[in-house]
């Protein structure tokens, strides 16, 4: 299923589908035998173009109207049957005896600096810019079922190296498998195999 062909609204206040978006969905194909968790969702890019494949879609976000545009982006289109989405920092709302064979964080990655908006839900990912992250990786490696993978985007802007060994030192193989240069930063997505 096309996204373009889907009737997709971005609510005001919730991030709307960009580079990063893309590269992250573009990063890996899902089957029907996949179970898939969207953590962060926003609008529900990720979580739309999964539910017409997977088995299941679970989709998690920090911010109410995110989990709720995510929500109605799935019932306008029909594909709510096999979703479920919930507010949820991180994974912390999701039984622990969940698992999942694919995870997906697009985070807020930029690293803090004295200019606050209202959108740094989105934007911020801690005084490095990995630290919303390499939390994420903590507690995603606990939810994958055996040989499952976590793909997670960072920045050139961000320190790519403390999530990659975040990620290392979680027991995951990490491979780089998207990459895009966009004005002044380059963005990446990082992808963690369960060994
Ligand atoms: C860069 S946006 C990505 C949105 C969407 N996945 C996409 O790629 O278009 C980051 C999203 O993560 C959410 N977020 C931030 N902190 C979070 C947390 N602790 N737990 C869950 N979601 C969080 C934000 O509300 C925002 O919707």
């Amino acid at each position: 299923m096309r996204i373009e062909d889907l009737d997709f609204r971005v609510d005001s206040g919730v991030y709307a589908p960009a580079e990063d978006s893309f590269l992250l969905m573009d990063a890996f194909d899902l089957d029907h035998d996949d179970v898939f968790l969207d953590v962060g969702c926003g609008a529900g890019l990720l979580t739309l173009s999964a539910a017409g494949i997977a088995r299941r879609v679970v989709a998690t976000d920090i911010s109410l109207k995110a989990a709720r545009n995510t929500l109605r982006n799935l019932k306008r289109n029909g594909l709510e049957h096999r979703c479920s989405v919930m507010q949820s920092d991180l994974l912390g709302s999701i039984p622990p005896s969940a698992l999942f064979s694919v995870i997906a964080f697009n985070p807020p990655y930029l690293p803090y600096d004295d200019t606050t908006t209202q959108m740094d839900h989105a934007f911020v990912g801690g005084v490095r810019g990995t630290e919303m992250a390499e939390r994420f990786i903590q507690q995603a490696v606990r939810h994958l079922q055996r040989g499952g993978s976590v793909f997670v985007v960072s920045s050139s802007l961000a320190n790519i190296k403390d999530l990659k060994n975040a990620m290392v030192n979680c027991g995951l193989h990490v491979e780089i498998v998207g990459s895009l240069s966009v004005f002044f930063e380059k963005i990446q997505v990082l992808k963690g195999i369960q060994q």
